[in-house]
């Protein structure tokens, strides 16, 4: 299994926003702060569980919707409202994970990562679809190359990413080549409808 999972596009979680991904089963509260680090927690605070991609981003911080307890980069917990004076244990912490952005996909790793996420030249990203089927690339005439499904959406060269997710879906993370017109990229991001259309009546 490789290190990295691709969980979304970069443009897709600005600053100051969080997310729910989902990354081997495993639920995660992706977010950026305020000066555009990337952080994946575990998705659960470690007061009373709340899930911490209900929450917001504050600076450098994020915080729970529940009881605004709020957790520093490194996952520490730095402040808790009901007792602003109390300095908060180190053992309130949440779970840190790898999360890192390469050729304007954001990527994730679980545990231990032994290499860097794959350097996808020659494109840019287009969109994110997330389909209600398992995808088999090969089977949509996708070569795998260099970390990433190649071939052509609506007559645009294409690089796709698959994220596998819970209940036999899945997410597809598409990058276009960097050449491609705004023509084009319409044109690409129709090849993704129908690419999810086929996918998803196959799997029915
Ligand atoms: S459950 Fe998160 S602060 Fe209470």
């Amino acid at each position: 299994m490789p290190d990295w999972t691709p969980v979304a596009l970069l443009r897709d979680l600005p600053p100051l926003v969080v997310m729910p991904v989902t990354v081997d089963g495993v639920d995660l509260a992706l977010w950026r702060s305020a000066s555009g680090r990337i952080a994946a927690w575990a998705d659960r605070c470690p007061h009373r569980g709340m899930r911490l991609s209900h929450g917001f981003v504050r600076g450098e911080a994020l915080s729970c919707i529940y009881h605004g307890w709020s957790y520093a980069q490194s996952g520490q917990c730095q402040r808790i409202p009901a007792h602003p004076d109390l300095e908060p244990p180190e053992a309130i912490r949440v779970p840190v994970h790898h999360a890192t952005e390469a050729g304007g996909v954001i990527w994730v790793a679980l545990d231990t990562v032994t290499t860097a996420p794959p350097a996808l030249a020659g494109v840019q990203p287009l969109r994110s679809v997330t389909l209600d089927a398992r995808f088999d690339p090969a089977s949509a005439g996708l070569t795998e190359s260099g970390g990433a499904w190649r071939g052509t959406l609506g007559g645009v060269a294409v690089a796709v990413l698959v994220q596998p997710l819970p209940d036999n879906r899945c997410a597809l993370h598409v990058l276009a080549e960097s050449k491609a017109s705004p023509t084009d990229l319409v044109a690409a991001s129709r090849g993704i409808e129908t690419l999810r259309r086929q996918a998803e009546g196959v799997s029915a």
